[in-house]
């Protein structure tokens, strides 16, 4: 090998440290920065989880029921939260997901009767370290399609090592029969192109406001049971 070859193994490494290895290092601390994204909404979920529980705990002891059900809890997939950046146009980085998506941590909380849906979920708005940004009644205000329940966006602040931060989760209040309806109804996003899907939406939306009915109802015997009581 004569020396003028040489050269070329020095440019091969210089482009591996020049323009290979800066954005594999930029992937590679994005990824970890959205790992740790994950986390913190991880942590906020527990929080709240721990918030309602504690509610729980306390409305139990004091009426001798659960106010709630079940609680279910999820972080959104990633590739639900790229679907959604991608849907909605927003850039694809750590800081657009925290800007733009609001239900990254989301909790679903299950309750028996309607009015505990709205005494569960003041309790936890009126706690000082709770921040409530929006809320949406679809009880008061049904989705045409006949959905039902009470969404609310709030933030919690989590405790890291070298700082407080206030993190985005969404909570859906819902009975028992809601969460039924809203549980087939989803199923229809999947299945766009049945034949009587007209009837079958107008099947559900009756569906829907029966059950608002049946939930009363429901509500309305369990008080007639605990004044008979005393
Ligand atoms: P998303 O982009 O879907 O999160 O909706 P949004 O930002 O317009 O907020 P909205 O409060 O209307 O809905 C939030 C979530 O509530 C949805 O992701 C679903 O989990 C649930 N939801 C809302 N509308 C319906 C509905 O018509 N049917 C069912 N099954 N679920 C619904
Ligand atoms: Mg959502």
């Amino acid at each position: 090998m004569t020396d003028s070859k040489r050269p070329e193994p020095k440019k091969q490494e210089a482009n591996l440290a020049d323009e290979i290895l800066p954005p594999i290092k930029e992937h590679l601390e994005q990824a970890h920065a959205f790992l740790e994204l994950l986390m913190q909404y991880k942590c906020a979920l527990m929080e709240v989880e721990t918030k309602l529980n504690v509610l729980n705990a306390e409305f139990a002891l004091k009426h001798s029921r659960n106010p709630f059900e079940s609680i279910k809890s999820r972080i959104k997939t990633p590739a639900s939260i790229l679907e959604k950046l991608e849907r909605r146009g927003y850039e694809f980085t750590v800081e657009s997901i925290e800007e733009n998506l609001f239900d990254i941590a989301g909790i679903r909380v299950i309750c028996s009767f309607p009015d505990d849906i709205y005494t569960t979920a003041a309790l936890l708005a009126k706690q000082d370290d709770v921040r409530v940004l929006t809320e949406k009644d679809y009880i008061k205000n049904p989705k045409p399609n006949g959905y039902r329940s009470l969404h609310l966006i709030v933030e919690v602040p989590i405790f890291l090592s070298e700082e407080k931060k206030y993190m985005k989760v969404e909570v859906q209040f819902r009975t028992i029969a809601m969460d039924f309806w809203a549980s087939l109804e989803h199923k229809l996003k999947y299945k766009k192109d049945l034949d009587d899907q007209a009837a079958i939406l107008a099947e559900l939306k009756a569906c829907a406001d029966g059950i608002a009915m049946l939930d009363l109802r429901m509500q309305s015997i369990r008080d007639r049971i605990g004044e008979s009581k005393e």
